[in-house]
């Protein structure tokens, strides 16, 4: 039977690795896939950088007229931003492609209408890399615990800040010398601002609330404060008090269920707590439900190989529905839910 097709969208940090893996697992992936997988082209801005292990063949610049080919299975957009990133993923569902992104910030502003293009497509829109790096949380929330009712998402979704906090508390470091090393091994965003100010936590805490509540919820509905005010000073009294400083992203019901509260703050966290504990650019996320209780999903938030690890986990889960003719069948069923007004922050800083 003839391989599936797959484009990539970017080869940076993350986008090389998948490249990677898809070009040297060829054996490993048609096994778990019942078809072999084609790399049939990666788009890419500059064409000139060294990318070790990939064929230059497969490289171009013509992002648009890859995803326009009609023939994909599979594009996988790993290019960040919301354009071009959010045409191209348009462009792709629009012809027939099942579509794997990384892309928080685009899908906290389009999660909605792109599913609803992916279903109207019978297509697949997988996103586990979205949101926290290798955890595996998109999956559960819209699968495995979609027969429960869940009451509470709360947990440390951004690994820049809290690598940068940790340091911080752990070692002494200042603000711009945590921030420097959080650069350095890839965890931070092209402009660390948006790790920084909150917003990419807060990009993850829309995409987390709607998948929780059946609702959608878009960025700019949920309230911000990162961590630049945050002063050695603060964090000393913190820890006089037992307690560690921690950017938190939290996602609840009002208690009449009828609308959602999404907040991303600094907030202090006893050290006896088991979110204290998460150090470096590990995220953790705590899921409150009716009938499961309390669960904790840990491990890496950030990072080119734990998220490629998440991206290839979709790779294979949106291939095998391809090859089984069973695309699109993960919608959304929403209940819409107002988000409740933002407010005055309930951080402790
Ligand atoms: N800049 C992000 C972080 C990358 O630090 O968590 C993963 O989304």
């Amino acid at each position: 039977s003839k391989p599936l097709k797959v484009a990539l969208l970017g080869a940076g940090v993350v986008g090389s690795q998948v490249a990677r893996i898809i070009l040297n697992e060829p054996d490993t992936l048609e096994q778990r896939i019942g078809r072999r997988l084609e790399l049939v082209g990666i788009g890419v801005r500059n064409l000139d950088v060294p990318r070790e292990g990939i064929d230059p063949a497969l490289l171009t610049t013509d992002l648009d007229g890859l995803v326009s080919r009609g023939d994909l299975d599979v594009v996988v957009e790993l290019i960040g931003g919301i354009e071009p990133a959010h045409a191209l993923v348009q462009t792709a569902i629009e012809h027939g492609a099942s579509v794997v992104t990384a892309n928080k910030a685009l899908l906290a502003d389009e999660l909605g209408p792109l599913s609803r293009a992916a279903q109207e497509k019978g297509v697949d829109l997988y996103y586990e890399a979205a949101v926290a790096g290798a955890i595996p949380i998109i999956r559960p929330l819209r699968e495995s615990l979609v027969g429960d009712e869940i009451t509470e998402v709360m947990g440390i979704v951004n690994g820049t800040t809290n690598y940068i906090l940790d340091k911080m508390v752990t070692d002494h470091l200042s603000f711009d010398a945590a921030l420097a090393e959080a650069q350095a091994l890839g965890y931070a965003e092209a402009d660390p601002t948006a790790d920084v100010e909150g917003h990419d936590a807060a990009a993850k805490a829309a995409i987390l609330a709607g998948l929780a509540f059946h609702t959608e919820v878009t960025r700019d509905e949920v309230f911000c404060e990162g961590i630049t005010g945050i002063t050695e000073a603060e964090i000393a009294a913190a820890d006089q008090l037992g307690c560690t400083v921690k950017l938190l992203a939290t996602a609840k019901l009002t208690s009449d269920a009828g609308s959602v509260i999404v907040k991303v703050h600094p907030a202090m966290v006893s050290r006896k707590h088991p979110l204290a504990a998460v150090s470096g650019a590990r995220n953790a996320i705590f899921v409150n439900s009716r009938e499961a209780g309390e669960l904790m999903f840990v491990g890496a938030g950030a990072g080119g190989a734990p998220t490629a690890s998440a991206v290839m986990g979709d790779v294979v889960t949106v291939a095998r529905n391809r090859r089984r003719g069973t695309a699109g069948h993960v919608g959304a069923a929403y209940t819409h839910r107002p988000v409740a007004p933002i407010g005055e922050s309930t951080a402790q800083f």
